[in-house]
């Protein structure tokens, strides 16, 4: 027997699909150029408020939003991956080892790919708003990484989407309707995981933004 529970908090939902529409917008503005470029960077600048607060939320947050739920050693992660393609789907209420894997690695390359850009030269008109406290070496190297490092995030969001189609028509496992309502069907020897209020994240989110705002407004030039 299942039960349909609760499993995403509002505070996660938001931030995956804001994601989800920011980083298209910064990768075509970015490939766009010219006049794209101013908010290219404001996009970015939330992407990197984004990352941050869910860095945080990932410590302090709901049971499933946590690291410590779905951050595992390699033979934890290595194990459920033998048993996915031995044919079972063992039950996970939050992100699986696997899944957990791909989260953390995405949320480290756009904290590359936001720090990077902050430090970043088109040579044209476009200057990341902190590359004028950087030498010229650094800003070049911090504008190539910029230009790689998004292929690999491509590359992880198909691989990460891929991953989710295969739930969906091989294992008939909806994660990314899961993933909009935030609930999921679980079995009912398992317990529902708790969820926190959403005010602490609307404070961490405030707080996030604003350490943004000042970084890229107000750090001493
Ligand atoms: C720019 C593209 C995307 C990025 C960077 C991205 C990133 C992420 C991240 C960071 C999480 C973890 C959420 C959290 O715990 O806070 C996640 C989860 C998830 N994403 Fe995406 N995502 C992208 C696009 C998509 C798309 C298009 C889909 C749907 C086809 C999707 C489906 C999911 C699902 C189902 C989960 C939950 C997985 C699970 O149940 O463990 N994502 N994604
Ligand atoms: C703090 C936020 C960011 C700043 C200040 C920033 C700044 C810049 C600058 C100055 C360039 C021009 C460098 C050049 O290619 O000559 C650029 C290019 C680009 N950025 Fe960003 N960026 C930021 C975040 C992002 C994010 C989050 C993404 C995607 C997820 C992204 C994707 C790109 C792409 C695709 C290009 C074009 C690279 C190419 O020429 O092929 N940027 N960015």
């Amino acid at each position: 027997m299942t039960s349909v529970v609760k499993v995403w908090d509002l505070p996660v939902r938001l931030f995956h699909w804001s994601l989800v529409v920011l980083i298209v917008f910064s990768v075509t503005s970015g490939k766009l150029g010219g006049n794209w470029m101013e908010w290219h960077l404001r996009s970015g600048y939330c992407i990197l408020a984004l990352v941050l607060f869910r860095i945080v939320w990932g410590l302090t947050g709901s049971q499933t939003a946590r690291f410590s739920d779905f951050v595992h050693g390699p033979k934890r992660v290595l194990g459920y991956a033998r048993s996915l393609l031995g044919g079972a789907t063992p039950f996970h209420a939050g992100h699986n080892p696997t899944g957990g894997l791909m989260i953390v690695l995405m949320l480290i390359l756009l904290l590359v790919q936001t720090t990077t850009g902050l430090f970043a030269d088109d040579d044209i008109a476009t200057r990341g708003p902190l590359a004028d406290k950087a030498s010229g070496a650094i800003v070049s190297l911090f504008t190539t990484i910029h230009r790689i490092n998004i292929n690999v995030i491509l590359a992880c969001v198909a691989l990460h989407i891929c991953a989710a189609l295969f739930y969906l028509t091989v294992k008939k496992d909806n994660l990314i309707k899961a993933m909009i309502t935030g609930t999921k069907a679980i079995p009912d020897d398992h317990p529902a995981p708790s969820l926190s209020g959403h005010a602490p994240a609307v404070i961490i989110i405030a707080v996030a933004a604003a350490f943004v705002v000042w970084l890229v407004k107000f750090y001493p030039r």
